[in-house]
């Protein structure tokens, strides 16, 4: 764990802290920062040893608690994010389960948006109720359900937006003050936005998460996950704590390649964007496709709080293919460029089949409840020249079609 303290760091625009934000140079200065593959770490003295534990000197007791490749990662990212504080976790799972566990308590209830994540779901709606936590979900776009929910007091508010795989857009502002109001904490899975896109600290949000394992590696090659947050108590009393006694820390490893991965975000994240503009108004036009979800498109119904939110319509573009699973999988199976996989935010371009997948744990109630239909399917548009990619969706929707 680390709290950003360089003033000269906060300075500096996001492309700056990016790339040089948190870099802490060992002895042997080199360019590239060190990866610091240790357990633990040694006194030179049985004073000092007993002076670390006792909290009175700030050192390295142990990589379970904190390691200088994962600090440099934290600051990186706390850096672009404007927080004071962030904490590397194993994985965006971990990094969910952690916002959430290590706050609530028997008899404490928690709010959240439907539309999340399949195992966010999971660890919401089937676990919290084994530890004696009061669950009611409602649907995210629907400000007077927020309202009705939020009239109880609250804990905890978990929220995703956009949300996976619909891409709906749930107004952060009013939710933060109706969960301020219920005495709940909002937290925000942030991951399909990137935090080059959306600040939900900035809208009132009090804890923010990631999936480093998407956009901020970027390139399909590590887990791992990031809580952020400017609540001084809620590291303190609640975060620390759990992470010292639980042990779902960052890896070494894993914390060199996610700091790789920040230095090139923003430049692949403007070029993800650029080509997802692209396809979602190529997708609109064309035959054999039901609707498009993109929020950055006028026609998204929650577009205008989109731009109000987020600085560009994000990364991934969700569309619904006429003729149900036997066109989405014909389209899927034709695809010769972009690739069937779950994941997303990657230099490859992936694309994935929700109802079958990521979603297929829902029953289909729940599935039709949030539309996430038989024909949709969910892009995570990629690094690949744009051009190349609208040719083969074009001849993948041509042999859906034409069989
Ligand atoms: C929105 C969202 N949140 C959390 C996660 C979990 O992240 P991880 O796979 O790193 O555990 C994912 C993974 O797909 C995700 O899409």
């Amino acid at each position: 764990m680390s709290k950003v303290s360089s003033s000269e760091y906060k300075r500096w625009r996001s492309a700056t802290r990016l790339v040089r934000g948190g870099t802490q140079r060992s002895g042997f200065d080199e360019t590239s920062e060190g990866i610091f593959m240790t357990s633990g770490y040694v006194y030179d003295s049985a004073e000092s040893a007993e002076a670390a534990f006792k909290g009175e000197s700030a050192r390295y007791i142990y990589s379970r608690y904190a390691n200088p490749t994962v600090t440099m990662f934290e600051e990186r990212l706390a850096l672009l994010e404007g927080a004071e504080y962030c904490v590397g976790t194993s994985s965006g799972m971990a990094a969910v389960f952690a916002s959430l566990l290590s706050q609530l308590k028997a008899g404490e209830r928690v709010v959240a948006s439907r539309a999340l994540f399949g195992s966010c779901h999971y660890i919401i709606q089937d676990m919290l109720p084994n530890f004696g936590i009061n669950v009611q979900f409602v649907d995210g776009t629907d400000l007077v359900q927020w309202e009705a929910a939020l009239a109880t007091p609250t804990k905890a508010v978990f929220l995703e937006t956009p949300s996976n795989p619909t891409l709906d857009i749930i107004d952060l502002r009013k939710v933060a003050k109706l969960a301020h109001a219920s005495g709940a904490r909002l937290i925000v899975d942030n991951v399909f936005a990137t935090p080059i896109l959306q600040h939900p600290l900035d809208f009132g949000a009090d804890i923010v998460m990631y999936s480093a394992t998407k956009h901020i590696d970027g390139q399909g090659r590590a887990l791992g996950g990031a809580i952020l947050t400017n609540d001084a108590e809620f590291i303190d009393d609640c975060l620390t704590p759990y992470m010292r006694h639980t042990g779902p820390a960052m890896s070494p490893m894993n914390a060199w390649i996610l700091l790789k991965g920040l230095e090139t975000l923003k430049i692949r994240v403007d070029h993800h964007v650029r080509s997802a503009i692209i396809i979602a108004d190529f997708l609109s036009d064309h035959e054999g496709i039901e609707r498009v979800l993109y929020p950055g498109l006028d026609n998204h119904p929650q577009h205008k709080l989109a731009k109000s939110q987020m600085e560009e319509g994000g990364t991934m573009v969700t569309f619904e293919l006429i003729g149900g699973k036997e066109a989405a999988f014909k389209f899927l199976n034709a695809l010769e460029i972009v690739d069937i996989s779950n994941n997303l935010g990657d230099a490859k371009s992936l694309i994935t089949h929700p109802a079958t997948t990521t979603h297929q744990r829902l029953s289909e109630e729940d599935r039709a409840h949030l539309s996430i239909s038989d024909g949709m399917v969910r892009l995570s548009v990629g690094l690949e020249d744009c051009e190349d990619l609208l040719e083969d969706l074009d001849q993948a929707l041509k042999v859906m079609r034409c069989g």
